[in-house]
């Protein structure tokens, strides 16, 4: 029948079609498998067991590497022993690899100080803070509400990619990428400071967020305090005073990190999205490219650090160690990445000078982290105390008449930069007098007020205004109108 047999021949031809493609599609990527593979062993057959054999020792060669550099960071170093928070008795090298191995093997038990599984059984995603090569990085509320941060492998991220591409072995490059996030945590437990992120716990494999049931498979999450991440063009249009605190927080840090219980520790990934704040405070998150040896040298002109538009050298100490090269390259790079662009903008005048002095001592890396830290700690002082306001003429008060326990309304503002408030003139001011010299210097102004706000040095938020319709009565108050402007109209 010429109908069966055209529809036969359709239907052969539709299987001829399908079973082609099918064919093409599976050369395409048996062809790029092959390509793959002989990107990284020089083989002849693609998918001989041979080439997986190797591919897989190299990537256990890795995971092996890895495992090496986090041991070292466990164990305190030579002729100390640690002082453990929590116990009385000298907390030795073995509990820590205790530590260790509970990381390594996945089977973790909830320390008291710290959270773990279970703390993740109920959790609530909010949304994602951030991603990076390595980690991602999402907002929650644990279970009771608490936020907190949670870290995991980026399975978008670079160093997935990249080993997938060496490896295709999902399951084993979730594992080499976890080794950052492990070697992370133990950091992070080691180099606890008021700067460095806060670890609240970790699960590794067990029954996560992520389903993963037994062994660890690359399923850590580590679980930390919650920050907002660095907005530096944020930071650009703050008040002087902000920027000055994480460039003062960033330099504690640094202070602290080149005496650390591992040593001096360099941070060789040194750029504001590795930091978070938290209320203001600035605060390290991302540990893993940190650094605690020193480098060994034969000469001094092993101890270089390169930058784009500098190279310093140190000398070799006699036992073969570029000595401080760690902490001088932290100095630079926070005067590269963070001082440059927060600190001379808009310092206040009777400080200028102490800036401009940390901005050559720390360009010109003259000065090492103590002196620094010094440097910074006398400005915060001299801001703190108003010394640096000496030349205030004591005659600024004498234009205003002050009303106490009053608050205005019917304000009209006006705008000045850079300000605490979007529609107004908020500016902080160490005194009234301060506050009054300020006012009589902006034309529009007729007259401020100060309220209990405090900025975090202490000093007090003053908010100016062109007018406002009446006062009324208001405790934390107080109104200082300026009399020329405001009892006389201007002379005709
Ligand atoms: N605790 C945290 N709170 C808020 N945001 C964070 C926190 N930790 C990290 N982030 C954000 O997530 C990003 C990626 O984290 P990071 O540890 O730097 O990963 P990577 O090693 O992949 O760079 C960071 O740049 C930061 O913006
Ligand atoms: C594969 O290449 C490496 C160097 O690229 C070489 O040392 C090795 O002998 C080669 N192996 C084979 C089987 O050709
Ligand atoms: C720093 O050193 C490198 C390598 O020696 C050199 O190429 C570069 O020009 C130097 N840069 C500066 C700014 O001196
Ligand atoms: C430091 O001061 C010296 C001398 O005034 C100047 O030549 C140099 O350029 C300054 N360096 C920096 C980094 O500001
Ligand atoms: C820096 O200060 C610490 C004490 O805070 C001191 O032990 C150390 O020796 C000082 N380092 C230098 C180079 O002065
Ligand atoms: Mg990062």
């Amino acid at each position: 029948m010429p109908a069966m047999g055209a529809s036969l021949r359709a239907a052969a031809l539709l299987a001829f079609v399908v079973l082609s493609v099918l064919v093409s599609l599976l050369i395409g990527s048996l062809q790029q498998f092959g390509a793959r593979i002989t990107r990284f062993s020089n083989a002849t057959v693609a998918g001989d067991d041979e080439q997986f054999a190797s591919l897989r020792r190299a990537l256990i060669y890795q995971l092996n590497e890895r495992r090496k550099e986090i041991i070292p960071l466990l164990l305190p170093p030579p002729g100390q022993t640690l002082p453990s928070p929590q116990h009385s008795q000298t907390r030795t090298f073995n509990l820590d690899s205790t530590l260790w191995d509970e990381i390594a093997g996945g089977l973790r038990e909830a320390r008291l100080d710290e959270m773990g599984c279970d703390s993740l059984l109920d959790v609530q995603t909010l949304q994602i803070l951030g991603s990076g090569y390595t980690k991602l990085v999402v907002k929650v509320n644990l279970a009771g509400g608490q936020p907190a941060a949670l870290k995991l492998v980026n399975e978008q991220g670079i160093d997935m990619e990249k080993c997938l591409e060496d490896f295709k072995d999902p399951q084993g490059c979730r594992e080499l990428v976890a080794y950052k996030l492990k070697k992370e945590m133990v950091l992070l437990q080691r180099l606890q400071h008021p700067n460095v992120i806060k670890l609240k716990g970790h699960c590794v494999g067990g029954q996560g967020v992520w389903g993963a049931r037994g062994g660890d498979g690359g399923r850590v999450t580590v679980i930390l305090e919650q920050g907002s991440p660095l907005q530096m063009i944020q930071l650009l249009q703050s008040p002087w005073e902000d920027r000055f605190r994480v460039c003062l927080d960033l330099v504690r840090l640094l202070h602290f990190l080149s005496r650390s219980p591992l040593g001096s520790v360099a941070l060789l990934d040194f750029q504001p999205r590795q930091f978070v704040t938290v209320s203001g405070e600035l605060k390290l998150t991302d540990l893993d490219d940190a650094s605690p040896q020193e480098p060994e040298c034969r000469a001094d002109a092993d101890c270089t650090l390169q930058f784009p538009h500098r190279n310093f050298t140190l000398p070799c100490s006699a036992a073969g160690v570029c000595e401080g090269l760690n902490e001088r390259r932290n100095i630079y790079n926070a005067y590269r990445y963070f001082f440059t662009y927060l600190l001379p903008h808009q310092a206040p005048p009777g400080l200028t000078h102490l800036v401009d002095h940390i901005m050559n001592s720390t360009g010109e890396l003259s000065a090492d982290i103590n002196q620094t830290l010094e440097a910074f700690e006398d400005i915060l002082h001299l801001y703190k105390s108003g010394l640096h306001l000496d030349s205030l003429p004591p005659s600024a008060l004498r234009d205003y008449s002050v009303m106490r326990g009053m608050g205005t309304s019917g304000n009209v503002e006006y705008r000045c930069w850079p300000s605490y408030s979007q529609q107004g003139c908020v500016l902080s001011v160490h005194s009234a007098q301060e506050a009054a010299s300020i006012c009589s210097s902006h034309s529009h102004c007729t007259s401020f007020s100060l309220s209990g706000h405090k900025t975090w040095t202490g000093r007090l938020l003053a908010s100016f205004r062109s007018s406002f319709s009446h006062m009324e009565p208001d405790a934390t108050s107080e109104v200082y109108v300026r009399k020329s402007k405001a009892a006389q109209p201007p002379p005709v």
